[in-house]
């Protein structure tokens, strides 16, 4: 893990591969190593950034009750600063497709590619919005443990190895009460972000799994007719994390970024 101060704090990230730069953004709540399939073997072509968002992992949390995707994406583009990076391929999962989704509506200048797994640019309806609410407050109240315990049945497709189970489980339990409720508050306040794929001139990667109750196949169905140049991904027998229980076939979609576009085949 190496580190850079940023915004004031200390980001931590994980920089794997060779190739053209891709910032990846983790999931929540989760740390760098919800990647770890490609963090082990990284996709060939491609150079991984893979940060700990502020406040997961060994990041320094952003002051205020809430962390919204756009305060991450002005972390991100911060941290790319430091890097020396002027321009990159940008992708992630879930919350992190959210934020990347806010980088490039921030700056697409500096997105060559963007890729969503398991993630989608629409905002949560009232029920999902006092939800969220309910759960920053009982991460403050009662700590994190219930809530680890119910999203683990739900980012997992009961089709998920043990080991990934027995595996995330530990890389959840790292996180902070106090980042939990600030990441579901900042999820609560997304805007909806179709514009974003609709306008983005570069190549779109959309991959959900069949499996995922967060993205179901007509939600992602929708994403994949917005009009751009997407190319979008339903694996079946994968639940919402597809670079967990799909990781060889991302890792290849992913190779496909480096040479100019995202290609079909
Ligand atoms: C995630 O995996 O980042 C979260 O499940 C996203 C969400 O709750 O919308």
């Amino acid at each position: 893990m190496k580190t850079l101060d940023v915004a004031g704090g200390t980001a931590a990230y994980q920089r794997v591969g060779q190739g053209e730069p891709l910032l990846l953004l983790h999931g929540f709540p989760f740390t760098s190593e919800c990647f770890w399939p490609l963090l082990e073997a990284p996709p060939k072509g491609l150079e991984l950034i893979v940060p700990d968002l502020p406040g997961f992992g060994r990041s320094t949390p952003l002051p205020g009750p809430a962390l919204t995707m756009e305060a991450i994406a002005g972390w991100a583009l911060s941290l790319l600063d430091g890097l020396g990076l002027e321009r990159c391929h940008v992708g992630g999962v879930s919350m992190g497709g959210y934020a990347a989704l806010a980088l490039t509506r921030l700056d697409p200048s500096r997105v060559l590619s963007l890729t969503l797994l398991g993630s989608h640019p629409f905002t949560d309806d009232a029920v999902g919005v006092a939800r969220r609410h309910a759960t920053a407050e009982e991460a403050e109240r009662e700590g994190t443990a219930g809530i680890v315990a119910r999203m683990l049945q739900v980012v997992l497709s009961e089709k998920a190895q043990p080991l990934v189970r027995t595996r995330l489980e530990a890389v959840m339990r790292q996180a902070s009460a106090q980042v939990v409720a600030q990441a579901s508050r900042g999820m609560a306040a997304r805007v909806d972000q179709r514009e974003v794929l609709a306008r983005f001139y570069g190549p779109v990667l959309l991959v959900t799994g069949a499996l995922d109750p967060l993205v179901p196949p007509d939600r992602a169905g929708q994403v994949a007719q917005l009009p751009s140049k997407a190319v979008a991904r339903v694996l079946p027998d994968v639940g919402h994390l597809p670079q967990l229980e799909a990781a060889d076939e991302v890792r290849r979609l992913l190779e496909t970024l480096p040479q100019g576009g995202v290609q079909t085949t």
